[in-house]
């Protein structure tokens, strides 16, 4: 059971649904637009500015990328109009998770954040993450990055009571994961391939009605981190290992103060303590339907809010009359 944390007041939950409805309502007006860049931006500007209008002292801990990089919402920037006197929060975030799918007005774009006590995520460099997820209800253990895919899907076939062909992995479409989509194609599984967007991807597995029981392979680590903060609310298993290409990003890694490179990372890793997770769809997927912009000047979102200490999961639909 995790326990509750003071730094995040329960007031802070209902908040961080604002600051992702933001963020997703300006992406929105990007949406098949073709400008993965414009469409960031907005999501990135919008996100900002509704952090600062909150009443605590906030340090961004996974961003838009390092301060040289990045002019707002960079690694280490202070947010929230409580600097010095409000709760310390650390906070991961990604305005627009899944630029492409927006510019192409593609499935499960979101607008996501996770929020935890001072130091209590992991500050994921921007390399990639070999990731391992499952729902909840299994023993823990019962799948592992230590494993193949052949021993972790009939792993979990069995626990399941099915056979392996009978399981779904969703997995990134990419040539790097040719190798593995073969295994599990050898295998029977079924496979929905993903264009973009794996924060939706891994926390598809918690829920029963997208079929999908393993998510596997490769992806952003600061993706990563924040879809263990979901897990860690709804239940689940999740491990992530960090990939690195060259040494310019095991550099990277050792300096945010990464030590052991090979460390197979659990949930409670990723994510200490209390979290409180949230997003909004930018455009419609398995996780939340996209922003609507209705007859009128109305626009409808669709969020989701959820506390790792109480396990409390909210759904919030959203109104919005203003003109944004
Ligand atoms: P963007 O929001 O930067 O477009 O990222 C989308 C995404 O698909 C993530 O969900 C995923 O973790 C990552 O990109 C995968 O990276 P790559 O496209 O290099 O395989």
């Amino acid at each position: 059971m995790v326990k509750a944390s003071n730094a995040l007041d329960r007031v802070l939950v209902l908040e961080m649904v604002r600051v992702t409805e933001a963020a997703a309502i300006a992406a929105s007006k990007l949406v098949g637009r073709g400008d993965e860049k414009a469409a960031d931006h907005a999501a990135v500007e919008a996100m900002r500015a509704a952090f600062n209008e909150l009443e605590f002292d906030g340090t961004v801990v996974i961003g838009e990328g390092e301060r040289d990089e990045a002019p707002m919402l960079y690694i280490g920037e202070k947010v929230g109009c409580g600097q010095g006197t409000g709760p310390k929060i650390d906070i991961a975030l990604d305005p627009l998770e899944g630029t492409t799918i927006t510019a192409k007005a593609g499935p499960n774009a979101l607008a996501v954040l996770a929020i935890a006590e001072e130091g209590g995520l992991l500050n994921a460099p921007d390399v990639y993450m070999d990731k391992l997820a499952i729902g909840p209800g299994y023993e823990t253990g019962l799948v592992g990055l230590d494993r193949t895919p052949t021993e972790n899907v009939k792993a979990l076939a069995k626990a399941k009571g099915v056979q392996p062909d009978e399981i779904i992995a969703c997995v990134l479409d990419r040539p790097r994961h040719e190798k593995l989509i073969a295994e599990l194609r050898s295998l029977g599984c079924g496979i929905v391939l993903i264009p973009d967007g794996d924060v939706a991807g891994v926390i598809a597995v918690t829920n029963p009605d997208t079929t999908i029981d393993i998510y596997m392979g490769s992806g952003g680590a600061p993706e990563g981190v924040l879809a263990a903060a979901a897990l860690k609310c709804v239940g689940g298993q999740f491990q992530g290992r960090l990939l690195f290409r060259n040494d310019d990003e095991k550099a990277r890694a050792r300096k945010w103060g990464v030590t052991d490179l090979d460390r197979i990372y659990q949930l409670d890793d990723l994510v200490k303590g209390d979290a409180i997770f949230a997003a909004t769809g930018v455009t419609d997927g398995s996780l939340l339907e996209g922003v609507k912009r209705r007859k009128g000047g109305c626009m409808t979102t669709e969020s989701v809010v959820m506390r790792a200490s109480s396990g409390t999961v909210r759904w919030v639909k959203g109104e919005h009359f203003k003109q944004n």
